[in-house]
C-alpha cells in the first residue's frame, strides 16, 4: 500500500488483484503434451515470442547446471518451476511438475500450492495411468480441474468415447464446453456447444481463427462427406451435461475442451476457461484457523526448494505461495518455526525467461525467497502471527539405502551436506538413535542419482550406496507417552528424521506388521503432513 492509499482503496485493491489471480498446474500422463501446451500457453500470455523457448530455456538451463545432466542424460525434466503470465486482465501463476515419476513428490507437494489443474489427456490414449495417480491428488484436496484433449490434428478416439472414460474411470462428470469437428486430417476445428458457432482450425492456430455458424458448417461437411459428424455435434448439444460451476469448484465435474497443442488451437479457450471458470486463491488450512485469500495480512508457506537455479550465485531460493493479503518487498515476516523475523529483502517472481524483484504480490501468487537455508518445506511466514498452514506432504521413502564414503575424512562434511539436501526435499535423512550411521531414503529411484550427482558437484564428495538391513520407514503418532514408550521399547530400530520427529524403521512388511500388532495405540503412518 502506498501511503496516499487509503484503507478502503486498499482493500479495493487487495480485492480486485486476488479475484483476478489462477494459480494452476497441469497434470498429464508423459507425452500427452503438457510441455507443449504450457509453451503455447505462455506464449499467447505474451510470456515468450516464439514457441520453442520453453524447451530452449531447459536446455541452457540444463547445460549451465551439471549436475542436471543427468536428466539431460535421461531426457526428463527434474525442476519444479513457476511462470507467471498475464491474458485478458488476469494473472495466471502457471506451476510447473516434473514430468517423471520418480519425481513425484515434488509433484504432489506443488499441488499444495495449486487452486486448480488443467489434466491433459492424448485424444488417442484417453485416461492414462499417472494422470489417474494425479487426478487422485487433486480429488483429495478438491482441486478443480479443467479438461483439455490435446492431439486432435492426429487419429482421435470418438468423443463420447472419451467422456465415458472420463466419467467413469475418474468418477467425475463431464460438461463440454467446445466439441471436436472430426479428427486427423479430417481435423475441421471446435464447435461452441453454447454460442453454436464452429471454430475453424487453420494453419496460423487460435490468433488468426474464423468462426462459422451452423448453415456453412453445414455446407463445410457435406462438401467434404463428413456429413455424419454434424450428428455428433447435435447430439453433444443435446445429450451432455450442462457446466455446472459450483459442481466444478467441488470438484465434481470438469469442463471439456479440445484442440491441438501442437498446433496451437483451443489454447485460447483454456485459457477463456481458466479466467471464466477456475477458482480465485482459495482458504487455506492452518494449525489454528482457516485463512481467508483477502485477510490484509500477508501470510504463505514454502512447497518447494530449490538449489543452483543460477550456479553462478550458488543460492536457494525458497518457492513460497501466498495464502494472504500482500507481500511488499523489503517488509519483515515472522518465521514462525524458529520464531524469528526474516527480511523479504529480494523476493523474486519468475516468467519464461527471466526473474526479477518482486516489489509487491499479492494472495494466489508465487514468489521464490532466496536465501541460505532457513526456509524449509513446509514453513509457514506470517505478518506475526503464530499459526502454521497444513497439508505439504513428505512420503514414507520406497528406498532405504546407507550411504558408503570414499573419503571417509569427510564424514562430518557429509552429515552437513544431507542435512542441506533433506532440508532442501532431495532426500530423506534418518538419524538411528543409536547412533549407527545415517540412512537416506527415497521415492524414486533416480533420486539416487541425483543425490549422487549433487554430493559430487556442490560437495566434492564420492560416494556410493549399500542395501540396508532396514527397508521400510513410517511415522508414527498417538498419545505422548505411548509414542515415549513405544520408542524405548523399540530403541534398536528408531531414528529422528531432519525435523527431530520419531521413525520406526522396519526390515520388512512382515515384521513391521508384527510391530504394528503388538502396539496397537500407536498410529503408523506413510505420509507426513506439515502441521
Ligand atoms: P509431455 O510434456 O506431456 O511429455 O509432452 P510434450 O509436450 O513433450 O509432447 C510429446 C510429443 O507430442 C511431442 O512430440 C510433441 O510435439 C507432440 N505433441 C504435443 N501436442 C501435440 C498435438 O497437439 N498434436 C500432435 N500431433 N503432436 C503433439 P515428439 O516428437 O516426442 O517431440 P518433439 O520432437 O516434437 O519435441
Amino acid at each position: 500500500m502506498s501511503s496516499l492509499e487509503s484503507p478502503s482503496s486498499a482493500e479495493a485493491r487487495l480485492h480486485r488483484e486476488i479475484e483476478r489471480r489462477r494459480t494452476f498446474a497441469i497434470i498429464s500422463h508423459p507425452d500427452a503434451g503438457k510441455t507443449t501446451l504450457t509453451e503455447k500457453l505462455l506464449l499467447f500470455g505474451g510470456a515468450i515470442q516464439l514457441a520453442g523457448q520453453v524447451r530452449a530455456r531447459g536446455e541452457n538451463r540444463r547445460t549451465r547446471s551439471d549436475w542436471m545432466k543427468i536428466e539431460r542424460d535421461r531426457g526428463i525434466s527434474v525442476v519444479t518451476s513457476v511462470m507467471t503470465f498475464e491474458y485478458g486482465g488476469n494473472v495466471f501463476n502457471l506451476l510447473d511438475t516434473p514430468g517423471h515419476e520418480d519425481f513425484s513428490e515434488d509433484t504432489y507437494r506443488t499441488l499444495t500450492a495449486v487452486d486448480s489443474a488443467i489434466m491433459v489427456i492424448d485424444a488417442a490414449k484417453g485416461i492414462e495411468d499417472r494422470t489417474r495417480k494425479l487426478f487422485e491428488v487433486c480429488r483429495m484436496r478438491d482441486i478443480p480441474i479443467v479438461t483439455f484433449v490435446n492431439k486432435l490434428d492426429r487419429e482421435a478416439r470418438d468423443p463420447f468415447e472419451t467422456l465415458d472414460e472420463i466419467e467413469k474411470t475418474l468418477a467425475l462428470d463431464t460438461a463440454p464446453i467446445t466439441w471436436p469437428v472430426g479428427s486427423g486430417k479430417d481435423f475441421i476445428g471446435t464447435y461452441d456447444l453454447k454460442r453454436r458457432q464452429t471454430r475453424l482450425m487453420n494453419e496460423k492456430g487460435d490468433d488468426h481463427r474464423d468462426e462459422i455458424g451452423d448453415d456453412k458448417l453445414d455446407a463445410l461437411l457435406e462438401q467434404r462427406y463428413l456429413t455424419e459428424l454434424r450428428e455428433g455435434i447435435d447430439l453433444a448439444a443435446e445429450g451432455t451435461n450442462p457446466f455446472d460451476l459450483q459442481s466444478f469448484r467441488e470438484g465434481h465435474l470438469t469442463p471439456v475442451f479440445w484442440g491441438s497443442a501442437l498446433r496451437n488451437f483451443g489454447i485460447k479457450d483454456i485459457l477463456d476457461g481458466l479466467a471464466a471458470y477456475a477458482p480465485p486463491p482459495r482458504d487455506q488450512a492452518a494449525s489454528t484457523r482457516v485463512v481467508k485469500a483477502e485477510e490484509p495480512k500477508m501470510s504463505a508457506f514454502v512447497f518447494k526448494i530449490q538449489a543452483n537455479m543460477d550456479p553462478n550465485h550458488r543460492d536457494r531460493i525458497a518457492f513460497v505461495r501466498l495464502c494472504s493479503g500482500k507481500l511488499n518487498r523489503g517488509m519483515k515476516v515472522k518465521h514462525v518455526r524458529t520464531q524469528k523475523t526474516i527480511g523479504l529483502t529480494a523476493p523474486q517472481f519468475f516468467f519464461a525467461q527471466e526473474r526479477q524483484i518482486a516489489d509487491e504480490a499479492w494472495a494466489g501468487d508465487v514468489v521464490g525467497i532466496p536465501n541460505h537455508g532457513t526456509l524449509r518445506i513446509g514453513d509457514t511466514l506470517t505478518e506475526g502471527e503464530n499459526l502454521a498452514f497444513v497439508g505439504v506432504p513428505s512420503f514414507a521413502p520406497e528406498i532405504l539405502r546407507r550411504v558408503r564414503l570414499e573419503d571417509a575424512m569427510k564424514a562430518k562434511k557429509l552429515k552437513q551436506a544431507l542435512q542441506e539436501l533433506a532440508e532442501e526435499g532431495v532426500v530423506q535423512v534418518f538419524r538411528p538413535i543409536d547412533g549407527s550411521p545415517a540412512l537416506v531414503g527415497f521415492v524414486g529411484a533416480l533420486q539416487l542419482d541425483v543425490l549422487q550427482g549433487r554430493l559430487d558437484q556442490e560437495y566434492g564428495l564420492e560416494v556410493g550406496f549399500e542395501v540396508s538391513q532396514y527397508n521400510m520407514a513410517r511415522w508414527l503418532d498417538g498419545e505422548r507417552q505411548d509414542v515415549i514408550d513405544f520408542q524405548n521399547g523399540n530403541r534398536s530400530a528408531m531414528a529422528e528424521d531432519v525435523d527431530g520427529d520419531p521413525v520406526l524403521l522396519a526390515t520388512s512388511g512382515y515384521a513391521f506388521n508384527y510391530i504394528k500388532e503388538k502396539w496397537p495405540k500407536i498410529r503408523f503412518t506413510d505420509v507426513k503432513e506439515t502441521q
